[in-house]
């Protein structure tokens, strides 16, 4: 049994498939099994569980052989940050994984560190080093920016206004990865033994600014509207105005400065050597496929 926490999510909604479509057995773990939709169906069981409740996650993942960890606190309802999704909830993953006897696929960031201006990277090393100190079989599979991540964003904007929003300059340049690629190499990690002890970093063909990107999403969408930067001075203010409020908010204002000024680009990744068969999906495709079918 294959327990994919986040499982509802952009990548877990593609991993899942792949895993049933191999006749294997999951178990979608998530707040709200009501919202697991067309996920549901014959190989797949939906379990209600959250990750930073120790107990749920122990009944949740019994009788588990392997467990993917996709979630993260970084945005999303209930509350949620990187501390207590990525660190706190990884761990109690982890440590019900190891009761288990069960392997671990732990999904990760591109550039994970201690020192990592951006929280969300820190909780992602923490719960790397807990995994690697826990005496569970593991992989990491470490990914970029998801191209539809960052394209719904855009997009969700510019149908019900007219305006798609681009913090900050937009004119620095970051690697986008299509959730596509990054759920084959996840579905790879959780099926292949042979990957265990490895870090597989993923990328993208695409290092684009968010300018680029705005304009990808233009084209896919077949609707230019406007592009209404948020200039750096807002977003510092929002990153100290909002942060005893808003603290989601305070974090992406923080992330959406970083990720204007860090070098953020990479190349398709030392996993698609160790991985040769992976789908290459352009951000120009994985936008195409977002936008029409929604
Ligand atoms: N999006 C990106 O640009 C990007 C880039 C690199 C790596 N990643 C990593 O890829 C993975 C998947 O990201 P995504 O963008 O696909 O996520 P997403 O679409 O934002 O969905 C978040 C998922 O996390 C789950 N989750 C959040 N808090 C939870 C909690 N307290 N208990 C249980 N489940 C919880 C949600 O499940 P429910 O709401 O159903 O409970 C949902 O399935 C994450 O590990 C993320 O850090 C993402």
């Amino acid at each position: 049994m294959i327990v994919v926490a986040g499982g509802t999510g952009t990548l877990g909604r593609r991993l899942v498939p792949l895993l049933t479509a191999a006749g294997l057995p999951v178990r979608v773990l998530t707040r709200d099994p009501a919202q697991t939709g067309s996920l549901a169906g014959p190989g797949v069981e939906v379990t209600r569980a959250d990750v930073r409740d120790a107990a749920a996650v122990g009944r949740a993942l019994r009788g588990a052989t392997t467990v993917v960890s996709a979630v993260h606190g970084f945005a999303g309802p209930g509350g949620v940050s990187p501390a207590s999704v990525d660190r706190a909830g990884n761990a109690n993953l982890i440590a019900a994984a190891a009761r288990e006897g069960a392997g671990f696929v732990l999904v990760s960031v591109v550039g994970a560190g201690p020192d990592h201006p951006i929280g969300l990277f820190r909780a992602k090393h923490d719960a790397e080093e807990t995994l690697r100190a826990s005496g569970v079989p593991w992989t990491i599979v470490r990914a970029t920016a998801f191209a539809e991540t960052w394209a719904t964003i855009m997009a969700g904007p510019l149908r019900a206004s007219g305006t798609i929003p681009v913090f900050g300059r937009g004119r620095n340049p970051i690697n986008f990865v299509s959730a596509t690629d990054v759920a084959a190499l996840t579905a790879r990690a959780a099926t292949d033994p042979g990957l265990r002890g490895q870090v597989l970093e993923l990328g993208g063909q695409d290092n684009l600014t968010f300018d680029d990107l705005a304009g990808l999403v233009q084209e896919a969408a077949g609707h230019s509207g406007t592009v209404r930067h948020i200039p750096r001075p807002a977003l510092r203010a929002m990153s100290w105005l909002a942060a005893p409020v808003r603290p989601a908010l305070a974090r992406q204002a923080r992330a959406a400065l970083a990720m204007d000024t860090l070098d953020m680009t990479f190349g398709p990744g030392p996993a698609r050597q160790a991985v040769p068969d992976l789908p290459e999906t352009s951000a120009r495709q994985a936008l195409k496929e977002l936008l029409n079918s929604t």
